[in-house]
């Protein structure tokens, strides 16, 4: 999904129209049909409202970088529930952590695939409210203990200790990015502590490489990386300094 500034009523249904011409472009009609009806499907299985997507720049933001941030789209069940059936059996024991996790898909998918500690962190309090409503109406999930939003910049959030699974859909890049991948990269070294990165839409894949972490699973569709499972590096390598990434360009938003 594109950036956002200051746009107007018109300037952003124009903005929507290039973004499905260019989803269209990028992976087929068939996906893009596809991949709606799951998404529409999720929120009438669950009774929950995440379908549609909503731009930071009518939104208050708490703190952070808004123009690292991606704005709020809800990430695809399908693709998701495809990488979770990739982390070992015990990964369901881990807390599993949402960076930006705007209206909750991520999190409903957590507890749909077995995760019982879960938490969301979101920069928008609008999102995090949806998300909270969203977190309370769901139906026919596994109780578990709802899982609390923290509204905050992600890059100042740090983990609660011991295994963890980071899941991210293309949040935030840039500066953000990398201090999220410093944060994780904190978390799971040097005491060798499980962490799981499901990458989603990796545009900035490349942040993760340069701090030593690992491609466990890829999830790949013509040629266009749709998702990725990261393990750490065995020892903290030494900090890149911060600044800009080149977007890698796989997905649309
Ligand atoms: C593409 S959406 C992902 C939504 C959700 N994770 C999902 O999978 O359905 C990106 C989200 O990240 C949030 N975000 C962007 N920058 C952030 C930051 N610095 N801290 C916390 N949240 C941020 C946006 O507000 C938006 O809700």
């Amino acid at each position: 999904m594109p950036d956002d500034s200051s746009l107007g009523t018109v300037a952003l249904g124009l903005k929507y129209a290039r973004f499905a011409f260019r989803t269209l472009q990028t992976v087929g009609w068939r996906r893009s049909l596809a991949n709606l009806a799951s998404e529409i499907a999720f929120d009438l299985k669950y009774g929950t409202r995440t379908w549609l997507p909503q731009d930071l720049s009518r939104l208050e933001t708490t703190a952070g970088s808004k123009s690292d941030g991606v704005q709020y789209q809800g990430t695809n069940p399908e693709i998701v529930r495809r990488l979770l059936a990739q982390l070992p059996a015990d990964s369901r024991s881990a807390h599993f952590v949402d960076y930006g996790c705007g209206k909750g898909r991520g999190l409903l998918l957590g507890i749909e695939a077995g995760f019982k500690r879960l938490t969301g962190v979101e920069f928008a309090p609008q999102l995090a409210e949806q998300g909270r409503s969203n977190l309370a109406r769901a139906r026919r999930l596994p109780s578990v203990p709802t899982p609390a939003i923290e509204v905050m910049d992600a890059a100042e959030y740090l983990p609660p200790s011991g295994p963890l699974v980071a899941f991210l859909y293309n949040p935030f890049r840039g500066e953000t990015l990398q201090r999220v991948v410093q944060n994780l990269t904190r978390h799971a070294t040097p005491s060798r502590t499980p962490v799981w990165v499901i990458y989603v839409n990796p545009q900035e894949l490349e942040c993760f490489l340069r701090m030593g972490w690992r491609i466990a699973h890829e999830m790949a569709e013509k040629k266009v990386v749709l998702g990725v499972i990261l393990t750490p590096p065995l020892k903290e390598p030494p900090e890149p300094p911060l600044g800009r990434m080149s977007a890698a360009g796989h997905y649309p938003l």
